[in-house]
């Protein structure tokens, strides 16, 4: 099984993207992941999205495109998904409910130095994700609240109790891709 990971953090010290490595850490053997980003992805403008796509936008559709599955985690900035994050979905989304998300499924978490682990930004992006037909794993949320205090200055997860929660998370979403996709 092949997945992909997306950051919705650029930032080089991000909480976010740390919790993506760390989930990566705990997938069971045999599923190989790519993490992608969408840094040199301009902001949409249906003008260029015609035949002539920018090549970010290309590599992004290619690489969702030969994927099994999505990891998505994502900070939430002033109670939203990131700015970002949402332009890649919207570049992704085209042709509507044809795309590389229809009926892709997509597991997502979020890490925030809040006290709500970014919980809001991802009924944002379930809704986000409904719109393009992709299936988001049907999972309690899985935040990180306060998450600077469990991953160190260079983004290693140092809470057990933190690396359980998550290795249950992605071997189960691995199960129900399994179950239900393949
Ligand atoms: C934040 N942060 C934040 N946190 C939160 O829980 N709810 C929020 O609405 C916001 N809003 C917000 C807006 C902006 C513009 C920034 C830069 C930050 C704090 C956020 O949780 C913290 O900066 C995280 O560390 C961002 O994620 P990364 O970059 O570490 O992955």
């Amino acid at each position: 099984m092949k997945l992909i990971a997306i950051s919705g953090s650029l930032r080089k010290g991000s909480l976010n993207t740390a919790l993506l490595q760390a989930a990566i850490q705990e997938l069971p053997e045999g599923v190989s992941v790519s993490l992608e980003s969408f840094a040199d992805i301009p902001v949409y403008n249906e003008d260029i999205d015609g035949e002539d796509k920018p090549d970010a936008v290309v590599r992004l559709k290619e690489a969702v495109a030969s994927a099994d599955g999505l990891l998505i985690a994502t900070p939430e900035y002033n109670y939203a998904l990131p700015g970002g994050l949402k332009n890649a979905l919207d570049w992704l989304s085209r042709p509507a409910f044809k795309s590389v998300l229809a009926h892709k499924p997509a597991a997502i978490m979020s890490a925030s130095k809040g006290p709500t682990g970014g919980a809001r930004a991802q009924g944002q992006l379930k809704l986000v994700l409904a719109a393009v037909l992709a299936e988001a794993y049907p999972a309690p949320e899985f935040i990180v609240p306060q998450a600077q205090q469990v991953f160190t200055e260079d983004g290693v997860l140092t809470d057990d109790n933190v690396k359980t929660r998550l290795h249950r998370f992605v071997n189960e979403y691995i199960a129900w891709v399994e179950a239900r996709f393949k």
